[in-house]
């Protein structure tokens, strides 16, 4: 058996069904350009069908990656491998990722359709997509949750059909590590021509076992991973692919297997998700959290002093943490600054998106004396897009102990200048007021958070916002060394978003 194991990130589809995180197409493409420069195999884009923007953002993607393979998930249906088909037709490497569920629950209560029409639907998916792409994958929804002998059967049909990578997904969370290992032994060991395909898993983390369960699939023979940056995905998210990669790697003596994935890029991606999507990294967070390689305790910095190796099993560089982040400062001129830029994987190909940005960077220099890699990218994630309906023009906010906070905010609405008064129990209320004053969207601020980009008292603060508004919920993100400026942006940011086109989840009945 091959001990090369394929990373598959859905960071751009299954990351985006957590709540809130829908992204657009500029931020698909850049986040699908770090995918490729942290040297995943596979990059699932989205769901084609689910919208206009949807099909946009898989056929950009596609047609801006070159070394990754491009998918994108369709149900067992015939629209929906057309969608797929055609939006990943510009990709270099394609693939076509359909699934249909197969445990008794989803076939009966949301498919009601018997086992029978569930293996046709299957293999009639399967050799539609071949009309399109021979890298077709083929995921039993709810895999957890079937019986073994359907799951055999239905994969045994769909390799014959054409079917090349097979998906075992643990949809709601619910397997522990030893029975989900013996599961897919059990499957590779029973089904059909099972040699002939390669065999992967796709873990959620309802149980907080994602990772685990990921690596037990390995274990057992599985040579694809699905796994999102962070973990982000629906509900509790999916298996962390900085975690899996680190896992096999570190533990390379248990597992023998290798991936293709630059490690050194892991916490760059792992930012860039965290300030398109507005999903903060908790500090204890393994690999990446602000905490992951820090000594806090007298006898663990004595002893790594001494030794590294005795408290730390890899190096905070493995995995892209560098030691020296401090990248520019106020007298950088244009050309260093797009030298960064191009260095950081953010291509900015217009001139004038350039010089807008280079305007942002020397605006923030003015306040900031550090200007940190975090800094830079969380201006680019923050640059205006031309098709915005709010933008922050402004914001003057009084607090005085013992009196209520005051805001005033001008923003423009499709360039028309407003101006808006608040008056609230803190800052954030105020200006959060003031902007409702004239917006009344009407919406219900769900989760606001504030995080610093980087460390000292000059940081910037990040702030998500999550509204929601006529069942609909999205994320806003800003970022400015003004926390109630990065708030006010923030909300504005979140008002944009909930302009955009809705969308339908792939497994929602
Ligand atoms: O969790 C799941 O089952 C999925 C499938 C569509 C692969 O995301
Ligand atoms: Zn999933």
């Amino acid at each position: 058996m091959s001990d090369f194991v394929k990373i598959f990130d859905t960071t751009l589809r299954d990351g985006e069904q957590s709540p809130g995180a829908s992204m657009t197409v500029e931020e698909k493409v850049i986040i699908a350009r770090q995918l490729e420069m942290l040297r995943v195999d596979v990059i699932e884009a989205g769901f084609a069908a689910a919208s206009e923007g949807d099909f946009k953002a898989v056929a950009e993607v596609s047609k801006t990656v070159k070394k990754s393979i491009v998918c994108s998930l369709a149900r067992a249906m015939p629209n929906d491998i057309k969608a797929a088909g055609e939006a990943v037709s510009f990709a270099k490497k394609n693939r076509i990722h359909t699934f249909i569920a197969t445990s008794p629950i989803h076939m009966e209560k949301k498919l009601k359709m018997k086992p029978p029409d569930v293996i046709d639907a299957a293999v009639t998916a399967v050799n539609l997509a071949l009309n399109y792409t021979d890298d077709v994958e083929f995921s039993a929804e709810d895999a957890v949750r079937s019986d073994l002998d359907f799951l055999i059967q239905i994969f045994g049909e769909v390799i014959k059909a054409g079917a090349k990578t097979l998906n075992v997904p643990d949809t709601v969370g619910y397997s522990m590590p030893l029975d989900w290992g013996k599961k897919i032994k059990m499957l590779i060991e029973k089904t059909k021509n099972s040699d002939t395909v390669v065999w992967s898993t796709h873990c959620h983390n309802d149980l907080g076992m994602a990772v685990a369960n990921s690596l037990a699939a390995v274990a057992s023979g599985a040579r694809q991973v699905e796994c999102t940056v962070n973990g982000i995905g629906e509900r509790a998210g999916n298996a962390s692919l900085e975690e899996i990669v680190m896992g096999l790697k570190v533990r390379n003596d248990l597992f023998g297997c290798k991936t293709n994935i630059d490690t050194t890029q892991i916490l760059k991606s792992s930012r860039l998700i965290s300030q398109v999507t507005g999903y903060q990294v908790q500090p204890n967070k393994a690999i990446v959290g602000a905490n992951a390689f820090a000594h806090e305790s007298g006898i663990h910095q004595d002893g790594v002093l001494k030794h590294r190796e005795t408290y730390e099993i890899m190096t905070p560089q493995d995995v892209g943490w560098s030691a020296n982040r401090i990248v520019l400062g106020k007298l950088s001129g244009r050309n260093a600054f797009k030298q960064r830029l191009e260095k950081l994987g953010l291509d900015i190909s217009s001139d004038e998106d350039l010089n807008l940005l280079f305007q942002k960077f020397k605006e923030l220099a003015d306040r900031k004396t550090e200007i940190f890699d975090e800094d830079i990218q969380a201006l680019v994630s923050g640059k205006e897009k031309a098709t915005e309906c709010y933008r922050l023009e402004s914001l003057v906010q009084e607090s005085k102990t013992g009196s209520k906070p005051k805001a005033e905010v001008v923003f423009f609405h499709f360039g028309e200048k407003i101006k808006g008064f608040g008056i609230g129990n803190g800052p954030v209320d105020a200006t959060v007021k003031a902007i409702e004053s004239k917006v009344k969207s009407n919406s219900q601020l769900l989760l606001f958070s504030v995080n610093s980009i980087t460390d000292g008292t000059q940081a910037q603060g990040e702030v998500t916002m999550r509204l929601s508004s006529r069942g609909r919920v999205v994320n806003g993100v800003g970022s400015d060394p003004d926390i109630v400026v990065a708030s006010a942006k923030a909300y504005l940011n979140a008002l944009n978003r909930l302009e955009s086109e809705p969308r339908i989840n792939p497994q929602q009945p």
